[in-house]
């Protein structure tokens, strides 16, 4: 049976390691593609070149010419520019929106029945922009952000409470920035939810609240360490997930930047909510219930898409 195929639009901080996890998981071979010449080349035999170390036999290379992406079965995409320090998400709106035009139609001409992942920021204005450019059905072209957000929340979950991570699940709606939704009621220590631990004493509700600020910011906190770029570990793992799960029809349910079709009261916008990967692409979106201030929440995260959508509308009228 013939491997899968994974491309890799962009082949940068995320991309690299994409690229790496994807061959040690063995998800299948791997085209590196991006406009810097060498860079994507470089990267694929640096990793071959630790495949037979590691003992994995994916197949990888770089290139320039979208061509080579021919045929696969999913595209993830972090061709743009990331933030520097001072910067907010929506001010890549500008450049990032040019790279999704060049990228969304490499994809259609070359890889039209690919699942695509869109990393680039500003998130979910960004993976909109790109389904359109594409044209490719709105359940194959998703954005990821909420497993990435969830995570942080997570991880930094797990410190407060000094259990595994592995323990802990987190939920995290909306817009992947400043506005997005952590849902305290819907995140677990074991199935229980946060409210009954601070009601146990494992916690108080200030704790909480300074680490759902902190989730909220977490891109910005890892850009301010940096300071030449913004994270690049868990967005790529983040994405490899979503890939896995497209790939092995697991049927993972993930918070991602999914096309909205009435759901959450949502139409024609890409918003981060719980749903469903399998072999047919975003195959179900969970529809959960919303307390009224949590309803609030997600309406400011909503506005502050359909903002930027807009942005990106005056910047290329062919989108309006
Ligand atoms: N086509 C292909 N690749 C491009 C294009 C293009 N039109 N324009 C830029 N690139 C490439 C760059 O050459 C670079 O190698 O995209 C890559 C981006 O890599 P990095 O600058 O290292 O950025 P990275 O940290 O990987 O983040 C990529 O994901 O999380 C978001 O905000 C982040 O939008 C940014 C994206």
């Amino acid at each position: 049976m013939a491997r899968n195929k994974i491309a890799l639009i962009g082949a940068g901080m995320i991309g690299g390691t994409l690229a790496h996890i994807a061959a040690q998981k063995e998800l299948g071979d791997v085209v590196l593609f991006d406009i810097a010449e060498g860079t994507p080349e470089g990267k694929a035999l640096d990793i071959s070149q630790s495949a037979p170390v590691d003992g994995y036999d994916s197949r990888l290379r770089g290139t320039q010419d979208y061509a080579d992406i021919a045929g696969a079965d999913v595209c993830i995409v972090t061709a743009g520019v990331p933030r520097k320090p001072g910067m907010s998400r929506d001010d890549l709106v500008g450049i990032n929106l040019k790279v999704m035009k060049a990228v969304g139609e490499g994809i259609a001409k070359h890889a039209p029945n690919a699942f695509v992942i869109c990393i680039t920021n500003p998130l979910d204005a960004m993976v909109w922009a790109l389904q359109k450019f594409s044209g490719l059905p709105t359940n194959k072209v998703v954005g990821m952000a909420g497993i990435l957000d969830s995570s942080r929340f997570r991880h930094f979950l797990a410190e407060e409470f000094s259990v595994s991570v592995e323990s802990v699940t987190a939920f995290v709606l909306g817009g992947h920035g400043d506005t997005m939704v952590p849902l305290t009621r819907y995140s677990t220590i074991a199935g229980v939810p946060l409210p009954d631990m601070i009601e146990m004493g494992w916690s108080s509700q200030e704790k909480i609240d300074a680490i759902v600020d902190r989730t909220r910011k977490g891109g910005g906190e890892i850009v301010g360490l940096l300071k030449t770029g913004s994270a690049f570990y868990a967005p790529a793992a983040s994405a490899i997930q979503m890939a896995e799960s497209y790939l092995k029809d697991k049927k993972v349910v993930v918070p991602c930047a999914a096309y909205l079709d009435g759901q959450y009261g949502v139409n024609g916008r890409y918003v981060g909510v719980p749903i469903v990967i399998g072999e047919g692409g975003a195959e179900r979106v969970l529809e959960v219930k919303f307390t009224e201030e949590e309803q609030a929440m997600f309406q400011n995260s909503v506005n502050a898409v359909e903002e930027l959508v807009e942005a990106c509308k005056k910047i290329e009228p062919s989108l309006a």
